[in-house]
């Protein structure tokens, strides 16, 4: 059993269905991938397993727990970390406003929690009283993630954290996330990135139009000859 599932979820946005028995799952120390193409329903899976899309059919667990009646709110209060793709740190707020910010749900000492994120990302201490807006993207996804994680999340969700990111800070980014997930936490990403990604990835997801096209092992979809060409560039 997995730490977060989404199963069979039916939903979208009010109108048709964009999400058509999609499945997703993520286990402890995991990093699982969606790929896929624009308009597949990515970000839309990963808003509904946190609770800002409706599904008209189909669960979300945590654990042994049903959490699809939960808010968002509760949801993360219940353990899930999320960062959205874009505006996703405060641009007028330091660095460590910031993660302030996302301590607020925390009784445990702040400096405790930010001190694990410094030495995850060290940049983010050296550059704690910039404010975010003055960072590079690659920093500022430090950021935002630095802020889902001050919660001590059981499970993060990342929508596209490398989009705007030069290639070598992706590959150093994908290097952290693999820690992250080394600490425990369950990661779940969506990326463009598709071939990096599933380069890291425990279990890849290829979503096309909102159905599940593949699911397997990272390195199982890389080297599948029909995921290549159809959504790997060859
Ligand atoms: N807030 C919204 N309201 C209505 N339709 C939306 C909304 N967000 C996304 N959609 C539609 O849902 C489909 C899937 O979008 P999305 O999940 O953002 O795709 P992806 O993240 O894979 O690029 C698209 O057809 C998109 O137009
Ligand atoms: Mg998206």
């Amino acid at each position: 059993m997995s730490l977060l599932t989404g199963e069979a979820m039916c939903g979208g946005y009010g109108g048709a269905d964009i999400l058509h028995d999609c499945t997703i799952q993520v286990d402890k120390g995991q990093v699982a991938v969606i790929v896929g193409p624009n308009g597949a329903g990515k970000s839309t899976a990963m808003k509904a397993l946190l609770g800002m899309v409706p599904l008209r059919t189909g669960s979300v667990r945590l654990a042994d727990n049903d959490i699809g009646k939960l808010s968002p709110q509760e949801r993360v209060s219940a353990g899930i970390g999320f960062v959205p793709q874009t505006d996703n740190v405060f641009t007028s707020l330091t660095v460590e406003e910031n993660l302030e910010i996302g301590a607020y749900l925390r009784r445990e000492n702040f400096s405790t929690v930010a001190a694990e994120i410094y030495e995850l990302f060290p940049v983010l201490k050296q550059k704690r009283h910039q404010f975010a807006g003055e960072l590079s993207g690659g920093q500022r996804q430090q950021v935002a993630i630095g802020r889902a994680l001050m919660t001590r999340p059981q499970v993060l969700l990342l929508d596209e954290p490398t989009a705007g990111v030069s290639p070598v800070v992706m590959d150093e980014f994908f290097d952290r996330v693999v820690d992250i997930a080394e600490t425990g936490i369950a990661v779940l990403m969506v990326e463009q990135n598709a071939r990096q990604a599933l380069e890291i990835a425990d279990l890849g997801y290829v979503l096309v139009q909102g159905r599940n096209r593949y699911t397997d092992a990272g390195e199982a979809l890389l080297a599948n000859p029909e995921v290549r060409s159809s959504f790997l560039g060859g």
